[in-house]
Protein backbone atom coordinates (compact mmCIF):
# COMPACT_ATOMS: atom_id res chain seq x y z
CA UNK A 1 0.00 0.00 0.00
CA UNK A 2 1.24 3.31 -1.01
CA UNK A 3 2.40 5.19 2.01
CA UNK A 4 0.11 8.58 2.96
CA UNK A 5 1.41 11.51 1.56
CA UNK A 6 2.69 14.27 3.82
CA UNK A 7 1.94 17.52 2.80
CA UNK A 8 5.46 19.36 2.40
CA UNK A 9 5.98 22.88 3.57
CA UNK A 10 9.23 24.13 2.07
CA UNK A 11 8.17 27.60 2.11
CA UNK A 12 7.75 27.34 6.05
CA UNK A 13 8.35 30.70 7.85
CA UNK A 14 9.38 32.46 5.25
CA UNK A 15 6.95 35.48 4.15
CA UNK A 16 6.39 36.36 0.69
CA UNK A 17 4.39 39.74 -0.89
CA UNK A 18 2.47 38.53 -3.81
CA UNK A 19 1.81 41.92 -5.84
CA UNK A 20 -1.08 41.80 -8.63
CA UNK A 21 -1.58 44.27 -10.94
CA UNK A 22 -4.36 45.08 -13.53
CA UNK A 23 -4.36 42.19 -16.04
CA UNK A 24 -6.39 39.26 -16.91
CA UNK A 25 -4.05 36.85 -15.44
CA UNK A 26 -4.70 38.25 -12.39
CA UNK A 27 -7.37 35.40 -11.95
CA UNK A 28 -4.34 32.98 -12.04
CA UNK A 29 -2.75 34.75 -8.82
CA UNK A 30 -5.29 33.14 -6.70
CA UNK A 31 -4.36 29.76 -7.37
CA UNK A 32 -0.59 31.48 -7.03
CA UNK A 33 -1.44 32.69 -3.77
CA UNK A 34 -3.22 29.36 -2.65
CA UNK A 35 0.00 27.38 -3.65
CA UNK A 36 2.52 29.37 -1.88
CA UNK A 37 0.30 29.18 0.97
CA UNK A 38 0.08 25.70 0.92
CA UNK A 39 4.21 25.23 0.89
CA UNK A 40 4.00 26.93 4.25
CA UNK A 41 4.82 30.32 3.02
CA UNK A 42 2.78 33.91 4.92
CA UNK A 43 1.43 35.79 1.84
CA UNK A 44 0.87 38.98 2.14
CA UNK A 45 -1.11 40.05 -0.78
CA UNK A 46 -1.20 43.52 -2.63
CA UNK A 47 -3.40 44.62 -4.79
CA UNK A 48 -3.11 47.55 -7.34
CA UNK A 49 -6.33 49.66 -8.05
CA UNK A 50 -5.85 48.04 -11.38
CA UNK A 51 -5.86 44.50 -9.98
CA UNK A 52 -9.05 45.75 -8.10
CA UNK A 53 -10.91 45.62 -11.66
CA UNK A 54 -10.23 41.86 -11.78
CA UNK A 55 -10.36 39.96 -8.60
CA UNK A 56 -11.59 40.89 -5.27
CA UNK A 57 -9.48 41.08 -1.80
CA UNK A 58 -11.60 38.27 -0.73
CA UNK A 59 -10.43 35.34 -2.42
CA UNK A 60 -7.11 36.07 -1.53
CA UNK A 61 -7.86 36.58 1.88
CA UNK A 62 -9.81 33.20 2.41
CA UNK A 63 -7.10 31.58 0.57
CA UNK A 64 -4.31 33.25 2.97
CA UNK A 65 -5.66 33.57 5.77
CA UNK A 66 -4.18 37.03 5.76
CA UNK A 67 -5.35 41.06 5.40
CA UNK A 68 -4.91 41.20 1.65
CA UNK A 69 -3.50 45.20 1.22
CA UNK A 70 -4.67 48.14 -1.30
CA UNK A 71 -3.59 51.39 -0.11
CA UNK A 72 -0.69 53.24 0.25
CA UNK A 73 -2.41 54.97 3.02
CA UNK A 74 -4.05 52.41 5.06
CA UNK A 75 -6.00 53.92 8.24
CA UNK A 76 -4.12 53.54 11.00
CA UNK A 77 -1.15 51.84 9.41
CA UNK A 78 1.00 54.33 7.79
CA UNK A 79 4.00 52.46 7.42
CA UNK A 80 2.34 49.42 5.84
CA UNK A 81 4.56 49.69 3.12
CA UNK A 82 7.58 49.58 4.92
CA UNK A 83 6.78 46.80 7.44
CA UNK A 84 5.73 44.91 4.13
CA UNK A 85 8.91 45.25 2.51
CA UNK A 86 11.42 44.94 5.74
CA UNK A 87 9.69 41.72 6.51
CA UNK A 88 9.49 39.92 3.31
CA UNK A 89 11.86 37.09 2.02
CA UNK A 90 10.68 37.58 -1.67
CA UNK A 91 8.13 39.75 -3.84
CA UNK A 92 6.74 38.28 -6.36
CA UNK A 93 4.66 40.16 -8.94
CA UNK A 94 1.92 38.08 -10.88
CA UNK A 95 0.44 38.74 -12.54
CA UNK A 96 3.25 42.05 -14.06
CA UNK A 97 0.98 44.51 -16.86
CA UNK A 98 3.00 47.23 -18.87
CA UNK A 99 2.20 49.82 -16.61
CA UNK A 100 3.78 48.30 -13.72
CA UNK A 101 6.76 47.22 -15.51
CA UNK A 102 6.73 50.61 -16.63
CA UNK A 103 6.60 52.51 -12.97
CA UNK A 104 8.80 49.88 -11.43
CA UNK A 105 11.17 50.48 -14.29
CA UNK A 106 10.94 54.12 -13.15
CA UNK A 107 11.30 54.14 -9.59
CA UNK A 108 7.92 54.92 -8.99
CA UNK A 109 5.91 54.95 -5.54
CA UNK A 110 2.90 56.27 -6.52
CA UNK A 111 0.94 53.29 -4.88
CA UNK A 112 1.36 50.21 -2.26
CA UNK A 113 2.99 47.75 -4.26
CA UNK A 114 4.99 50.24 -6.51
CA UNK A 115 6.63 51.51 -2.69
CA UNK A 116 7.10 48.20 -1.55
CA UNK A 117 9.43 47.31 -4.22
CA UNK A 118 11.62 50.26 -3.86
CA UNK A 119 11.44 49.80 -0.28
CA UNK A 120 12.52 46.15 -0.06
CA UNK A 121 15.66 44.18 0.10
CA UNK A 122 14.35 41.14 -0.50
CA UNK A 123 14.38 39.45 -4.44
CA UNK A 124 12.11 40.34 -6.41
CA UNK A 125 10.67 38.19 -9.32
CA UNK A 126 8.70 39.69 -12.46
CA UNK A 127 6.12 37.84 -13.96
CA UNK A 128 5.02 40.02 -17.06
CA UNK A 129 1.66 39.27 -18.86
CA UNK A 130 0.01 41.12 -21.60
CA UNK A 131 -0.91 41.17 -25.13
CA UNK A 132 2.28 40.04 -27.32
CA UNK A 133 2.79 43.26 -29.50
CA UNK A 134 2.82 45.41 -26.14
CA UNK A 135 5.39 43.02 -25.00
CA UNK A 136 7.05 43.57 -28.28
CA UNK A 137 6.87 47.16 -27.83
CA UNK A 138 10.45 49.10 -27.91
CA UNK A 139 9.18 50.59 -24.37
CA UNK A 140 8.37 47.51 -22.78
CA UNK A 141 11.51 46.11 -23.70
CA UNK A 142 13.32 49.17 -22.90
CA UNK A 143 12.06 48.54 -19.26
CA UNK A 144 12.17 44.78 -18.91
CA UNK A 145 15.79 45.44 -19.45
CA UNK A 146 15.78 47.93 -17.39
CA UNK A 147 14.84 45.92 -14.37
CA UNK A 148 16.75 43.31 -15.43
CA UNK A 149 19.77 45.63 -14.95
CA UNK A 150 18.63 46.70 -10.90
CA UNK A 151 18.52 43.09 -10.35
CA UNK A 152 15.03 41.95 -10.51
CA UNK A 153 14.53 38.25 -11.83
CA UNK A 154 11.94 37.87 -14.83
CA UNK A 155 10.08 34.95 -15.09
CA UNK A 156 8.26 34.64 -18.69
CA UNK A 157 6.40 35.64 -20.48
CA UNK A 158 5.66 32.43 -22.44
CA UNK A 159 3.95 31.70 -26.05
CA UNK A 160 0.71 30.42 -25.99
CA UNK A 161 -2.73 31.51 -25.90
CA UNK A 162 -3.70 34.97 -24.53
CA UNK A 163 -7.42 36.33 -23.77
CA UNK A 164 -7.86 37.05 -27.56
CA UNK A 165 -6.87 34.67 -29.47
CA UNK A 166 -3.91 33.05 -30.18
CA UNK A 167 -0.83 35.22 -29.48
CA UNK A 168 2.29 35.34 -32.44
CA UNK A 169 5.12 36.21 -29.43
CA UNK A 170 5.53 36.22 -25.56
CA UNK A 171 3.01 37.79 -23.58
CA UNK A 172 0.76 34.91 -22.07
CA UNK A 173 2.21 34.92 -18.09
CA UNK A 174 3.75 31.42 -17.03
CA UNK A 175 1.55 28.89 -14.70
CA UNK A 176 0.78 28.94 -11.63
CA UNK A 177 3.30 26.12 -10.10
CA UNK A 178 6.07 27.30 -12.26
CA UNK A 179 5.39 31.01 -10.65
CA UNK A 180 5.47 28.79 -7.42
CA UNK A 181 8.88 26.88 -8.67
CA UNK A 182 10.43 30.53 -9.54
CA UNK A 183 9.18 31.63 -6.14
CA UNK A 184 11.15 28.73 -4.13
CA UNK A 185 14.25 29.49 -6.15
CA UNK A 186 14.23 33.00 -5.00
CA UNK A 187 13.50 32.40 -1.28
CA UNK A 188 16.80 29.83 -1.85
CA UNK A 189 18.83 33.15 -2.59
CA UNK A 190 21.41 32.75 -4.62
CA UNK A 191 21.43 29.31 -3.86
CA UNK A 192 24.18 26.26 -2.84
CA UNK A 193 24.59 25.53 -6.49
CA UNK A 194 24.51 28.88 -8.22
CA UNK A 195 27.34 29.66 -10.70
CA UNK A 196 27.12 25.16 -11.39
CA UNK A 197 26.04 22.95 -13.96
CA UNK A 198 24.18 20.30 -13.44
CA UNK A 199 23.39 17.58 -15.57
CA UNK A 200 20.81 14.99 -15.02
CA UNK A 201 19.80 12.41 -16.85
CA UNK A 202 16.03 10.42 -16.82
CA UNK A 203 13.50 8.25 -17.86
CA UNK A 204 13.98 4.67 -20.13
CA UNK A 205 15.61 4.18 -23.50
CA UNK A 206 13.93 2.48 -25.82
CA UNK A 207 16.21 0.35 -28.33
CA UNK A 208 14.23 -0.47 -31.87
CA UNK A 209 12.96 -3.50 -32.88
CA UNK A 210 11.46 -2.20 -36.50
CA UNK A 211 10.21 1.37 -37.07
CA UNK A 212 6.71 0.58 -34.57
CA UNK A 213 8.06 -1.59 -31.92
CA UNK A 214 11.15 -1.79 -28.82
CA UNK A 215 12.92 -2.40 -26.22
CA UNK A 216 11.89 -0.29 -23.42
CA UNK A 217 11.76 -0.66 -19.62
CA UNK A 218 9.32 0.80 -16.97
CA UNK A 219 11.41 3.57 -15.65
CA UNK A 220 8.69 6.65 -15.52
CA UNK A 221 11.52 9.96 -15.07
CA UNK A 222 10.16 10.69 -12.02
CA UNK A 223 13.23 10.75 -9.79
CA UNK A 224 15.53 12.28 -12.18
CA UNK A 225 13.13 14.87 -12.69
CA UNK A 226 12.83 15.73 -9.48
CA UNK A 227 16.71 16.05 -8.88
CA UNK A 228 16.84 18.36 -11.83
CA UNK A 229 13.94 20.29 -10.09
CA UNK A 230 15.56 20.26 -6.62
CA UNK A 231 19.17 21.37 -8.41
CA UNK A 232 17.51 24.59 -10.45
CA UNK A 233 15.81 25.38 -7.02
CA UNK A 234 19.48 25.52 -5.32
CA UNK A 235 20.74 28.00 -8.40
CA UNK A 236 22.14 25.07 -10.79
CA UNK A 237 21.87 25.45 -14.44
CA UNK A 238 20.51 22.05 -15.16
CA UNK A 239 20.56 20.11 -18.58
CA UNK A 240 17.48 17.41 -18.36
CA UNK A 241 18.56 14.28 -20.88
CA UNK A 242 15.39 12.60 -21.10
CA UNK A 243 14.12 9.29 -22.19
CA UNK A 244 10.22 9.36 -23.09
CA UNK A 245 8.31 9.99 -20.29
CA UNK A 246 4.72 11.62 -19.50
CA UNK A 247 6.09 14.32 -17.46
CA UNK A 248 6.09 18.10 -17.55
CA UNK A 249 9.57 19.37 -18.13
CA UNK A 250 10.49 21.10 -14.84
CA UNK A 251 10.41 25.08 -14.26
CA UNK A 252 14.13 26.24 -16.02
CA UNK A 253 15.35 23.32 -16.64
CA UNK A 254 16.92 22.86 -20.36
CA UNK A 255 14.99 19.33 -21.83
CA UNK A 256 16.53 17.29 -24.35
CA UNK A 257 14.67 14.92 -25.56
CA UNK A 258 16.08 11.38 -26.97
CA UNK A 259 15.01 8.12 -27.64
CA UNK A 260 18.07 5.33 -27.66
CA UNK A 261 20.76 4.70 -25.26
CA UNK A 262 23.07 5.62 -28.34
CA UNK A 263 21.46 9.33 -28.38
CA UNK A 264 21.90 9.59 -24.70
CA UNK A 265 25.32 8.85 -24.73
CA UNK A 266 25.51 11.00 -27.75
CA UNK A 267 24.17 14.11 -25.93
CA UNK A 268 25.69 13.43 -21.91
CA UNK A 269 29.70 13.09 -23.60
CA UNK A 270 28.93 16.25 -25.35
CA UNK A 271 27.89 18.33 -21.91
CA UNK A 272 30.52 16.48 -19.48
CA UNK A 273 33.53 18.84 -20.62
CA UNK A 274 30.95 21.74 -19.25
CA UNK A 275 29.33 20.22 -16.16
CA UNK A 276 30.20 20.01 -12.49
CA UNK A 277 27.90 17.32 -11.68
CA UNK A 278 26.09 14.46 -13.41
CA UNK A 279 23.32 12.82 -11.51
CA UNK A 280 22.56 9.30 -13.96
CA UNK A 281 19.19 8.62 -12.71
CA UNK A 282 18.25 7.56 -15.84
CA UNK A 283 17.24 3.67 -17.29
CA UNK A 284 19.64 3.39 -19.75
CA UNK A 285 18.91 -0.20 -21.86
CA UNK A 286 22.24 -2.27 -21.57
CA UNK A 287 21.05 -4.70 -24.90
CA UNK A 288 19.70 -3.37 -28.21
CA UNK A 289 18.50 -5.25 -31.13
CA UNK A 290 21.29 -6.11 -33.32
CA UNK A 291 19.55 -5.43 -36.93
CA UNK A 292 16.78 -3.14 -36.13
CA UNK A 293 14.52 -4.15 -39.30
CA UNK A 294 13.75 -0.87 -41.86
CA UNK A 295 10.34 -2.17 -42.24
CA UNK A 296 7.80 -3.59 -39.75
CA UNK A 297 7.92 -6.74 -39.40
CA UNK A 298 4.77 -8.75 -40.61
CA UNK A 299 2.96 -11.64 -38.42
CA UNK A 300 2.50 -13.49 -41.85
CA UNK A 301 5.80 -13.61 -42.72
CA UNK A 302 5.83 -15.75 -39.31
CA UNK A 303 7.24 -12.59 -37.11
CA UNK A 304 10.21 -13.21 -35.57
CA UNK A 305 11.52 -16.25 -33.76
CA UNK A 306 14.63 -15.25 -32.59
CA UNK A 307 16.35 -11.72 -31.28
CA UNK A 308 19.57 -11.17 -31.81
CA UNK A 309 21.03 -8.49 -29.16
CA UNK A 310 24.21 -6.44 -28.58
CA UNK A 311 25.34 -4.25 -25.55
CA UNK A 312 24.54 -0.77 -25.75
CA UNK A 313 27.57 1.81 -25.36
CA UNK A 314 28.07 2.12 -21.45
CA UNK A 315 26.88 5.82 -20.56
CA UNK A 316 28.82 5.83 -17.53
CA UNK A 317 32.06 4.77 -18.79
CA UNK A 318 32.33 7.39 -21.22
CA UNK A 319 31.94 9.46 -18.21
CA UNK A 320 35.48 7.99 -16.34
CA UNK A 321 37.46 10.03 -19.53
CA UNK A 322 35.34 13.01 -20.65
CA UNK A 323 34.50 14.72 -17.11
CA UNK A 324 35.85 17.76 -15.73
CA UNK A 325 38.56 17.91 -12.69
CA UNK A 326 37.03 18.30 -9.73
CA UNK A 327 33.52 17.64 -10.86
CA UNK A 328 31.05 15.19 -9.35
CA UNK A 329 29.65 11.77 -11.18
CA UNK A 330 26.36 10.02 -9.53
CA UNK A 331 24.97 6.64 -10.88
CA UNK A 332 22.10 4.90 -9.91
CA UNK A 333 21.42 1.03 -9.28
CA UNK A 334 18.42 -0.40 -9.99
CA UNK A 335 19.03 -4.02 -8.36
CA UNK A 336 16.83 -7.16 -7.54
CA UNK A 337 18.92 -8.80 -5.33
CA UNK A 338 21.97 -8.11 -3.09
CA UNK A 339 21.72 -4.27 -4.17
CA UNK A 340 23.94 -3.02 -1.86
CA UNK A 341 26.67 -5.63 -2.22
CA UNK A 342 26.24 -4.94 -6.44
CA UNK A 343 25.85 -1.35 -5.67
CA UNK A 344 29.56 -1.83 -3.76
CA UNK A 345 30.82 -3.66 -7.07
CA UNK A 346 29.42 -0.91 -9.33
CA UNK A 347 30.85 2.03 -7.19
CA UNK A 348 34.66 1.12 -7.58
CA UNK A 349 34.29 -0.68 -11.26
CA UNK A 350 32.58 2.77 -12.22
CA UNK A 351 34.32 5.02 -10.52
CA UNK A 352 31.61 6.65 -9.54
CA UNK A 353 31.43 9.30 -6.52
CA UNK A 354 28.13 8.68 -5.22
CA UNK A 355 25.89 5.29 -6.20
CA UNK A 356 22.06 5.55 -5.16
CA UNK A 357 21.11 2.09 -4.84
CA UNK A 358 17.46 0.51 -4.61
CA UNK A 359 15.86 -2.33 -4.84
CA UNK A 360 12.91 -2.75 -7.16
CA UNK A 361 11.90 -5.34 -5.13
CA UNK A 362 11.28 -3.39 -2.33
CA UNK A 363 7.31 -2.08 -2.04
CA UNK A 364 7.32 1.51 -2.27
CA UNK A 365 10.60 2.17 -4.03
CA UNK A 366 11.56 1.92 -8.06
CA UNK A 367 9.58 2.38 -10.90
CA UNK A 368 5.99 4.11 -11.24
CA UNK A 369 5.95 5.47 -7.72
CA UNK A 370 6.18 8.54 -6.18
CA UNK A 371 8.86 7.44 -3.04
CA UNK A 372 11.42 5.39 -2.99
CA UNK A 373 13.93 3.86 -0.26
CA UNK A 374 17.47 4.09 -0.87
CA UNK A 375 20.70 3.70 -0.21
CA UNK A 376 23.63 5.93 -0.64
CA UNK A 377 27.23 4.69 -1.62
CA UNK A 378 30.67 6.48 -1.61
CA UNK A 379 33.70 5.74 -1.86
CA UNK A 380 35.67 6.31 1.74
CA UNK A 381 31.99 6.18 3.37
CA UNK A 382 29.58 4.50 5.72
CA UNK A 383 26.69 3.11 3.69
CA UNK A 384 23.94 5.92 4.54
CA UNK A 385 20.57 4.13 4.58
CA UNK A 386 17.23 6.31 4.03
CA UNK A 387 14.08 5.82 4.95
CA UNK A 388 11.08 6.06 2.58
CA UNK A 389 10.21 9.04 1.30
CA UNK A 390 8.91 11.21 -1.46
CA UNK A 391 11.43 11.04 -4.33
CA UNK A 392 11.15 15.01 -4.48
CA UNK A 393 13.46 14.32 -0.91
CA UNK A 394 15.25 11.66 -2.04
CA UNK A 395 16.27 14.27 -4.50
CA UNK A 396 17.41 16.95 -1.51
CA UNK A 397 19.60 14.25 -0.14
CA UNK A 398 21.44 13.69 -3.06
CA UNK A 399 22.01 17.25 -3.66
CA UNK A 400 22.86 17.97 -0.28
CA UNK A 401 25.67 15.26 -1.06
CA UNK A 402 26.46 16.46 -4.38
CA UNK A 403 27.38 19.77 -2.80
CA UNK A 404 29.38 18.53 -0.08
CA UNK A 405 31.68 16.80 -2.48
CA UNK A 406 31.97 19.14 -5.01
CA UNK A 407 32.90 21.81 -1.87
CA UNK A 408 35.25 18.83 -1.02
CA UNK A 409 36.94 18.97 -4.40
CA UNK A 410 37.63 22.68 -4.42
CA UNK A 411 39.72 22.63 -1.14
CA UNK A 412 43.27 21.85 -2.09
CA UNK A 413 45.03 18.12 -0.64
C1 LIG B 1 -10.03 43.76 -20.12
C2 LIG B 1 -8.65 44.30 -19.90
C3 LIG B 1 -7.59 43.43 -19.82
C4 LIG B 1 -6.29 43.92 -19.63
N1 LIG B 1 -5.26 43.03 -19.58
C5 LIG B 1 -4.01 43.49 -19.47
C6 LIG B 1 -2.93 42.61 -19.47
O1 LIG B 1 -3.07 41.38 -19.56
N2 LIG B 1 -1.68 43.11 -19.37
C7 LIG B 1 -1.43 44.44 -19.26
O2 LIG B 1 -0.27 44.84 -19.21
N3 LIG B 1 -2.46 45.32 -19.23
C8 LIG B 1 -3.73 44.88 -19.34
N4 LIG B 1 -4.78 45.79 -19.33
C9 LIG B 1 -4.49 47.21 -19.11
C10 LIG B 1 -4.27 47.51 -17.63
O3 LIG B 1 -5.42 47.13 -16.88
C11 LIG B 1 -3.96 48.99 -17.41
O4 LIG B 1 -2.75 49.32 -18.04
C12 LIG B 1 -3.91 49.37 -15.93
O5 LIG B 1 -3.61 50.76 -15.85
C13 LIG B 1 -2.87 48.58 -15.18
O6 LIG B 1 -2.73 49.07 -13.88
P1 LIG B 1 -1.68 48.51 -12.83
O7 LIG B 1 -0.48 48.15 -13.60
O8 LIG B 1 -1.43 49.60 -11.87
O9 LIG B 1 -2.32 47.35 -12.17
C14 LIG B 1 -6.07 45.31 -19.51
C15 LIG B 1 -7.17 46.18 -19.58
C16 LIG B 1 -8.44 45.69 -19.78
C17 LIG B 1 -9.56 46.67 -19.86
Amino acid sequence: MAPPRTPRRPFRGRRVVLGVTGGIAAYKAIAVARELTLAGAAVDVVLTRGALKFVRPLSFEALTGRPVHTSLYPQGDPNLHIRLARDAHAVVVAPATANFLARAAAGMADDLLAAVLLATEAPVVFCPAMNDRMHAHPATQGNLRRLAEIGYRLAGPAVGPLAWGEGEGPGRMIEPDEIVAHAGRTLEGPGPLAGRRVVVTAGGTREPIDPVRYIGNRSSGRMGYEVAAAAWRRGAGVLLVSGPSPLPAPTGVELRRIETAEEMRAVVEAALPGADALVMAAAVADFRPAEPAAQKLKKEAGGVSELRLQATADVLRATRYARRAGSVVVGFALETADAVENGRRKLVAKGLDLLVVNDATEPGAGFEVETNRVVLLSPGAPDEALPLMPKSEVADRILDRVELLLARAAVPE
